[in-house]
C-alpha cells in the first residue's frame, strides 16, 4: 500500500462545536502527518464544486448553504491507506448507522449536520486537495 494523501474538512457544526482539537487528535494519534490546514469560509463557487457530484440531489441547496454558514477547518492528511482508514475513523454518514467511537458516532446531530467531510476515493482525495488548497501544501 502506498502513502496516500486524503482532504478533509471540519464543516461549520464541528467548528462551533470546538472539536478541532479533538479531531486533529485523533488523526496524529493514528499516525497520520497533517500537511496542511486551515480555516476559511467557503465561497459558494467553492461548495458547489467540491459537492458537484451532488448537484441534482434535492439536498443539494441546503448543503452548500450549510457548508458556507461559517467557517469550516480544510486539511490535508497523509500516511498509508489514510484515505479509508479516515473514512472508517469518521463513521457512516447517516447519524443511526455512525458507530460510538467514530467522529460522526460521537458527535453528529443530524444528517446534515455530521461534523467532517473525507474523501472517498483517490480520484476524490485528488480532486479536493486542488480544489481546496491548488499549490499552498509544502
Ligand atoms: P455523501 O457524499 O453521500 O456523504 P459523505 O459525507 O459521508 O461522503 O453526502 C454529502 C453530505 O451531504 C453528507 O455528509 C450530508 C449531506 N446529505 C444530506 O444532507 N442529505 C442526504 O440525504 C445525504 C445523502 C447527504
Ligand atoms: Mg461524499
Amino acid at each position: 500500500m502506498a502513502i496516500e494523501q486524503t482532504f478533509l474538512m471540519v464543516k461549520p457544526d464541528g467548528v462551533d462545536r470546538q472539536v478541532i482539537g479533538d479531531i486533529v487528535d485523533r488523526f496524529e494519534r493514528r499516525g497520520f502527518v497533517l500537511k496542511g490546514a486551515k480555516l476559511m469560509v467557503a465561497s459558494k463557487e467553492l461548495a458547489e464544486k467540491h459537492y458537484a457530484e451532488h448537484a441534482e440531489r434535492p439536498f443539494f441547496g441546503e448543503l452548500v448553504d450549510f457548508i458556507t454558514s461559517g467557517p469550516v477547518f480544510a486539511m490535508v492528511w497523509e500516511g498509508e491507506n489514510v484515505i479509508k482508514l479516515a473514512r472508517i475513523m469518521m463513521g457512516a454518514t447517516k447519524p443511526e448507522d455512525s458507530n460510538p467511537g467514530t467522529i460522526r458516532g460521537d458527535y453528529a446531530t443530524t444528517l446534515s449536520h455530521n461534523v467532517i467531510h473525507g474523501s472517498d476515493s483517490l480520484a476524490s482525495a485528488e480532486r479536493e486537495i486542488g480544489l481546496w488548497f491548488g499549490s499552498e501544501l509544502v
